[in-house]
């Protein structure tokens, strides 16, 4: 979603924005643009509907400056337009603003402070710009006007504003979005990501919600809501260059995928020992093992995770789980049990949806667990408790490393309960162990790529829709195989469980539907193959990935058998290729997709 970047002290101002934008590509974005200027006074606002690079073609030369802002759209209110674009000036023309965030009450703050102003866009940014500068009528102090307005303004946001009359600052506010300040030497930067900033700096101090800052070359001043001078260490990011870079990958999502074995292998070193016993913070396990029941919340692919997660947790642990969208759990909450405990996924860590639970659940004083790729989001700095995922940066928007190691770390956290519990089922099982097998199986299934790219082709390079079907753990995978096909594809997909098609859906079956069964469950392996059977009968072209042990020789792919829990480390790997090869084949841009952001930071 929108990304923000600015720099307050170097020479090549516009450059350092333009590449920072660049890096933020990844979130998701329709326009973009930039504000720069400088001492001397000068100022450029240039703006541009579409890609980066469509911005850099409106950039002249004489573009420069030591001081500006930089932002990226995703379209909230407003369609996507050079005019809807950030930044967004006042009326007066003194101040220019970015945003993050979606401001609730714009319709009030209309009607109230701005009636009879001169409004260009259909942005809520627009009206808070508006509302800064007519607070800015009431006192000449730009930091008190941008208050003032903060006190009116109800929602989410990322504030980043320059007003042209003090061209060394950039004032900060942010509330629900994220926004970092990066420190330099003679130079700040501020930005939705870190990422964006690295090549700059690797220090980065975090903004808290309802703080102020005053960002200058040489220093940065944090108020709190009351006016108190905040003092807060900065960090080192631990992220280099090389780890957001594509190499000789044409896309990140190959990069990505082909990541998986090492990810699979960094999890067992971090959460386990040389023994192969499991490694989490005891407290963690004592507060899990407490609980009776377990609510595992969260949106997309992080929710096809939690499902995997549910059944490796029940059969390992033995606690009750149960699996909600982060949407739907926020606003029509389940009776809870006596000694709940909350697992929020989220790869970004910075889902609104999901935040919006975990502020409830920290109301009600409930424990909590992020499973999170990012060290220091909100959802880690939230929740009671924080598991790192360890998959390194995930670009491409389609998430594909993430959950499988969403999964891994949920089997390893599963494991340890078990163990803690002294359940007999997982003590027999060596987690390290059966995780590097996973590891090689991926390596193997990775390997044989192109001749996934030749089915593809047969399969799915004109159709119109498409269905995984599958029982159980493989009814889960489908869900997550056919969101990875839709998202990217735009082939209409769904994931269904297989003994459901007959209740209505086979209606869609028509004369070369595609249909792909997932069958890694040795008790349903012969209930899917029967309503593969179904299908195949009225028309359907089927496609079976299989486990070896499970296998017959027709089966599309087969995978080597790994251990029955883990099944869907494995069986999502085609499907990610899948998606992967039939994005290509179709000629769609596979890392950014239509309409999505990679973090979605509104409701
Ligand atoms: C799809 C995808 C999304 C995210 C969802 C939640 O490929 O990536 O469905 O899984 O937006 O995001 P996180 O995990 O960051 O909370």
């Amino acid at each position: 979603m929108c990304g923000i970047v600015g720099i307050v002290g170097k020479e090549n101002a516009t450059d350092i924005l333009v590449q920072g934008l660049e890096k933020l590509e990844y979130r998701g974005y329709d326009s973009a643009g930039i504000f720069v200027t400088g001492t001397d006074k000068k100022d450029y606002l240039v703006k541009s509907l579409g890609r980066i690079a469509d911005l850099q073609a409106q950039l002249s030369p004489e573009v420069q400056g030591t001081v500006g802002i930089g932002h990226t759209r995703w379209a909230t209110h407003g369609k996507p337009s050079e005019r809807n674009a950030h930044p967004h000036t006042s009326g007066n023309d003194q101040f220019i603003l970015v945003h993050n965030g979606v401001i609730e009450n714009f319709e009030e703050i209309k009607q109230d402070f701005l009636r009879g102003e001169q409004l260009t866009g259909e942005t809520d940014t627009e009206i808070a710009v508006h509302l800064i500068a007519y607070f800015s009528k009431e006192t000449a102090n730009t930091k008190e006007a941008f208050k003032k307005a903060l006190s009116v303004i109800k929602g989410s946001y990322a504030f980043a504003l320059i007003d042209k009359n003090e061209p060394e600052t950039i004032y900060v506010a942010k509330n629900k979005s994220p926004l970092l300040i990066g420190l330099g030497e003679d130079f700040n930067v501020i930005c939705s990501d870190a990422m964006a900033m690295l090549t700059q700096t690797n220090h980065f101090v975090e903004i808290n919600d309802g703080e102020m800052v005053t960002v200058k070359a040489d220093k940065i001043d944090i108020e709190d809501e009351k006016g108190n001078v905040v003092y807060r260490e900065s960090y080192e990011a631990q992220l280099d260059l090389s780890d957001i870079e594509k190499g000789t990958y044409p896309y990140y999502m190959l990069k990505e995928i082909d990541d998986q074995p090492t990810v699979m292998r960094r999890i067992i070193q971090e959460y386990t020992n040389q023994t192969g016993e499991t490694m989490i913070d005891p407290n963690v396990i004592k507060e899990i093992t407490a609980s009776d029941r377990i609510y595992i919340v969260a949106c997309g692919t992080s929710y096809n995770a939690g499902w995997i997660g549910k059944t490796m947790i029940e059969s390992l642990a033995g606690i009750p789980v149960e699996v909600h969208l982060s949407s739907e759990f926020g606003y029509n909450m389940p009776l809870l049990s006596e000694k709940p405990f909350f697992i929020f996924l989220s790869q970004s860590g910075e889902t609104a949806d999901s935040r919006q639970v975990l502020v409830q659940i920290n109301e009600l004083g409930l424990p909590s667990l992020t499973l999170t790729n990012v060290p220091g989001s909100t959802l880690s700095r939230e929740a009671k408790y924080t598991l790192l995922l360890h998959a390194g940066p995930e670009i491409a928007v389609a998430s594909t490393k993430a959950y499988t190691a969403q999964i891994a770390v949920l089997a390893v956290l599963a494991k340890a309960i078990g163990d803690k519990k002294n359940r007999s089922a997982s003590l027999a099982f060596d987690i390290a162990h059966e995780l590097s097998v996973i590891a090689s199986v991926m390596e193997t299934i990775i390997d044989e790529k192109m001749e996934i790219s030749q089915l593809v082709e047969e399969y799915l390079a004109v159709t119109r829709n498409a269905f995984y079907i599958g029982r159980g753990v493989d009814y889960y995978v489908s869900m997550e195989a056919s969101l990875k096909l839709k998202e990217i594809s735009y082939i209409q997909a769904e994931g269904f469980a297989a003994g459901e098609l007959k209740h209505g859906t086979i209606a869609l079956i028509e004369e070369g539907t595609p249909v792909f069964g997932v069958i890694t469950d040795k008790k349903t392996a012969a209930h899917t193959r029967g309503n593969l059977k179904e299908v195949e009968s009225r028309g359907a072209h089927n496609f079976v990935i299989s486990i070896a042990a499970l296998s017959k020789e027709t089966d599309q792919i087969i995978l080597p058998d790994v251990h029955p829990l883990l099944t869907a480390l494995v069986s999502i790997v085609p499907t990610q290729l899948i998606a992967y090869f039939a994005t290509l084949q179709r000629g769609y841009d596979v890392d950014k997709p239509r309409n999505l952001a990679k973090s979605v930071t509104v409701e």
